[in-house]
């Protein structure tokens, strides 16, 4: 509201408050002439006026409600809300704070919190044997609280949190094990990640499936608590005004030999060439997607030669991400949900993805986990041979989804 307004408002309220208090002395003192019959002489249909008092119970409720006008007034920011606050406070961040709606709001948030932050840590935590999750909790804690109150934190700080958000590691493998977890964690998806990922966690263009095992980011727990914690934005920069047209669908001509898509496309050997030259430019796709085209999670680059697309692995798609780029956002969940919750769906999606399937570039992850079938389906072609490396239906179903994108 603008100054006028509240201006305005808060002199019509106190005029009237006043006016209606004048109304009450006024009748409470003023003493009419009675006639000998007690009457005050006024007549109406027949009808005489004598002078009683006012009823007690509604003199009570009315100077009751002119005062609990005055005293609403002086504890919360009611008149002139920009110069007034109120003496009313509440409890926010271990700091007391004037009352205002939003830190009313806020306040309840942290109570509630505190309740979940209770039963998380003395029943969820201690049935999948993590409670040593407590401590490092704490100490994330204190550390996002210094963060939060200062204007000018030591530049450090934050490091020293995701360090300690990356300790939490080994606890959310051993909730990922646990069923009671894993179903409060796939509640916080359903209400939280869903609306982009989708309900059953396989996402849609544009938005990465998590159930495979696939990771633009990295898939070890501490690399999808970063991801939770922090968000992520995807950089890939348009190529049209440094490559051209021409160039632009000579590397996608490459790409397409990349992948497991060739075999649908008649492709052509002048533009692979040429696109191959383009791409093994040190500046260029090399940068981020790795001499052989594997990606690189540190870059949050997508392996190009596997048949999984967060865009689509169609030529005219791919010619569309080089011509203008792509800048996928994962928003950050640390300041909405929290440590505890964090910790749950990060369970939730480590649960999810197949281990055991083709696995990403990530140099550490790869050797043991990619079979001799797995291998293949890199090396060559084809979805159905990716698909046959895992042995689990839903991770089936998923490269197949995938693979249909
Ligand atoms: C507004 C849409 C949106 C919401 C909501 C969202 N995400 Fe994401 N998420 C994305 C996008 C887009 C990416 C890919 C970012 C990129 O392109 O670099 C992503 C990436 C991820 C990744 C990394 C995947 C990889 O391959 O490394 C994980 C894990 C993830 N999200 C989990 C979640 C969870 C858990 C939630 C719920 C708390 C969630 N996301 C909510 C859009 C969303
Ligand atoms: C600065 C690092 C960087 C460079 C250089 C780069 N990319 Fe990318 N590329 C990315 C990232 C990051 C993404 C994912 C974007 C997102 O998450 O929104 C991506 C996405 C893509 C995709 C979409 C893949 C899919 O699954 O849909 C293709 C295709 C691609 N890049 C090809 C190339 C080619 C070809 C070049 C060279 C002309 C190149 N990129 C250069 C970082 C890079």
């Amino acid at each position: 509201m603008t100054l006028f307004w509240s201006s305005w408002l808060s002199l019509f309220s106190f005029a009237c408050w006043l006016f209606i208090a004048g109304v009450l002395f006024f009748v409470i003192k003023y003493k009419p002439t009675l006639k000998d019959d007690g009457t005050t002489g006024h007549t109406y249909d027949g009808i005489q006026e004598y002078d009683k008092p006012l009823p007690k119970w509604w003199v009570v409720i009315f100077v009751g409600s002119l005062i609990w006008g005055v005293a609403y007034c002086i504890f919360f920011p009611s008149m002139f809300p920009k110069s007034w606050g109120g003496l009313a406070t509440v409890k926010v961040d271990g700091e007391t704070v004037p009352w205002t709606s939003k830190n009313e709001l806020n306040s309840d948030l942290e109570s509630n919190n505190q309740v979940f932050t209770e039963s998380f840590e003395k029943d969820i935590l201690v049935n999948a044997d993590a409670a040593g999750a407590v401590g490092t909790l704490d100490e994330l804690d204190k550390l996002q609280t210094t963060l939060r109150r200062s204007d000018n934190p030591p530049a450090d700080l934050q490091a020293q949190i995701d360090a300690k958000v990356a300790e939490l590691d080994p606890y959310v493998a051993k909730l990922s094990q646990n069923p009671n977890a894993l179903k409060v964690g796939s509640r916080l998806f359903l209400q939280n990640c869903a609306v982009c990922h989708g309900s059953n966690a396989k996402g849609a263009p544009g938005y990465p499936n998590l159930t495979d095992n696939d990771w633009l980011y990295g898939g070890e727990p501490k690399n999808i608590l970063t991801t939770l914690h922090n968000g992520r934005v995807g950089g890939m920069a348009a190529w049209r005004d440094q490559l051209g047209e021409d160039g632009v669908r000579a590397v996608a001509e490459y790409v397409l030999s990349l992948s497991g898509n060739q075999n649908d496309y008649q492709l052509d050997k002048t533009k692979v060439a040429q696109g191959e030259r383009i791409f093994h430019e040190p500046t260029n796709c090399v940068l981020c997607h790795g001499p052989e085209g594997k990606g690189m999670i540190t870059a949050g680059a997508p392996n190009l030669t596997d048949n999984i697309w967060l865009y689509g692995g169609d030529r005219e798609t791919i010619r569309e991400t080089l011509r203008y780029g792509r800048a996928g956002v994962m928003p950050e969940w640390q300041t909405k949900l929290g440590n505890e919750r964090i910790m749950l769906l990060a369970a939730y999606v480590y649960s999810l993805s197949d281990k055991k399937a083709v696995s990403t570039p990530a140099p550490a992850a790869k050797a043991p986990a990619a079979t001799p079938a797995a291998n293949a389906a890199t090396a060559d072609s084809a979805a159905p041979t990716e698909a046959a490396a895992s042995t689990d239906t839903a991770a089936t179903e998923a490269t197949a989804e995938a693979a249909a994108n």
